[in-house]
């Protein structure tokens, strides 16, 4: 192991943790709490910190709506570094939204769940971690209610998200078609986020205007469910948000053995779980592609392109061992390469794919590292190796970048990593996977 590399990805989450007791992805450029951020740098603490991971968790779900909502972002302190902030997202307007903490009105993937099993894997004092996932397991139990509740309106398992950056993959050429659908005004507002990396690394001004005028449309209803769900342009079954959701329920049915007593959850979830893979397989895979695809709940159709989010599901079980490895032989055709590090966030062969832009092309940690777990839980010895391998090389070269080119050879001179450096997560996944074999 790289003891320096080590360090200093330690280094990077202690400075990045802060007085509130959570922790920044990356400063300057994300200076607040995200969801799916402290759940893997808490997986990260969780490996030499045990009580910075609680507080990571913590926070995050003392964040929590009355209604069981978890909201993507929290906005602990005032820092007009980020756009849009919390006078924009107003999530006040929300009747059981948080008294205490500002927030947006949206939601990221739902890690929560397998983020406290992770702690409790890791943990050597099994008793004392299993003592705090006691105190806030429930709470991960009312957020998966809150999904199945209302994002679910045809009652298949499968939940919607009404915004992409609900999806956490922001910019992917997935959402291209769902734009031309639309035509927002032209915002005028003041980007932050180019003045903090380079905009060719960064989503358009056009894609910031539809990003802004869906929020707007969830805020002329006061972020209720059921008003987006009829009036949202943009509400998608996405294949990485349900195989986390997917992935959670079943963290939480082994979590809540492990406490006992909790007959009647299990049973729920058990039901939510049989429900939820069943149609996952049937809606969501595309046999021509060899993929699992988003689906397109507002215009009815599935968005027929393979990202590296066609692959989530292997980290939630839910593909059959014939079915992984059609998976498997699709990533390694298009994805996998020599000329590449593994994963590329979208197809390589397709037009779209742009190897330097967001979500348009390049590898991103918390992908590989669920990617990773996933190939090695089936089987795939050899490309499980790959992905950690990769993972592990590219930071070596880049440092704890927030992406990365999946180009071997960029052509170019000094090919910087890309987006915010010192991120939270790459190095939170760098720290468990080298200690994962
Ligand atoms: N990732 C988004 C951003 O770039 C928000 O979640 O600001």
């Amino acid at each position: 192991m790289n003891e320096e590399l080590y360090k200093k990805a330690i280094a990077v989450l202690d400075a990045n943790f802060q007085e509130g007791g959570f922790t920044i992805p990356s400063a300057g450029l994300y200076p607040f709490q995200w969801k799916w951020d402290s759940g893997f740098i808490a997986i990260g603490f969780a490996h030499y910190d045990v009580e910075k991971a609680k507080a990571e968790m913590r926070t995050l779900l003392d964040a929590q709506w009355e209604n069981g909502f978890i909201p993507h972002i929290v906005f602990h302190t005032d820092n007009d570094s980020y756009f849009p902030g919390a006078d924009f997202h107003q999530s006040e307007l929300h009747p059981l939204s948080s008294k205490k903490y500002r927030s947006t009105g949206m939601t990221q993937p739902p890690v929560t769940g397998f983020v406290l099993q992770e702690m409790y894997r890791i943990a050597e004092d099994k008793e004392d971690m299993l003592n705090y996932i006691k105190e806030d397991i429930d709470k991960v139990f009312e957020n998966h209610v809150y999904f199945y509740e209302n994002r679910d309106p045809q009652n298949e398992g499968l939940v919607y998200i009404y915004h992409n950056w609900e999806s956490g993959t922001d910019n992917s050429p997935v959402w291209d078609d769902i734009w031309k659908t639309m035509n927002p005004p032209e915002y005028t507002f003041v980007r932050k986020d180019t003045t903090h990396v380079d905009a060719s690394q960064r989503p358009t001004k056009r894609e910031y205007d539809h990003y802004l005028h869906i929020i707007d449309i969830a805020k002329q209803n006061n972020y209720d469910d059921a008003k987006i769900a009829e009036l949202s342009p943009f509400l998608v079954q996405d294949p990485l948000f349900n195989a986390m959701l997917i992935k959670s329920n079943q963290a939480l049915i082994e979590l809540y053995e492990l406490i006992g007593g909790n007959e009647e959850k299990i049973k729920t979830i058990l039901k939510w779980q049989a429900k939820s893979i069943k149609s996952f397989n049937e809606k969501l895979f595309d046999a021509e592609l060899g993929a699992y695809v988003h689906y397109d709940l507002r215009n009815e159709k599935p968005i027929r392109h393979i990202t590296s989010s066609s692959f989530s599901p292997l980290f939630a079980n839910i593909p059959s061992p014939e079915r992984a490895k059609v998976l498997v032989k699709t990533m390694m055709d298009k994805f996998g390469g020599d000329d590449k590090y593994l994963c590329a966030s979208f197809d390589p062969t397709n037009d779209r794919f742009n190897p330097k832009k967001y979500w348009r092309g390049p590898v991103w940690i918390n992908m590989n590292w669920m990617l990773f777990l996933g190939l090695k839980n089936y089987g795939f010895a050899d490309v499980a190796a790959r992905m950690k391998h990769d993972s592990i090389e590219l930071i070596e070269k880049y440092g704890f970048y927030e992406y990365f080119d999946c180009r071997k050879n960029t052509g170019e001179d000094n090919t910087p990593g890309y987006g915010g450096n010192n991120f939270s997560w790459s190095a939170a996944l760098f720290i468990d996977m080298v200690n994962t074999d």
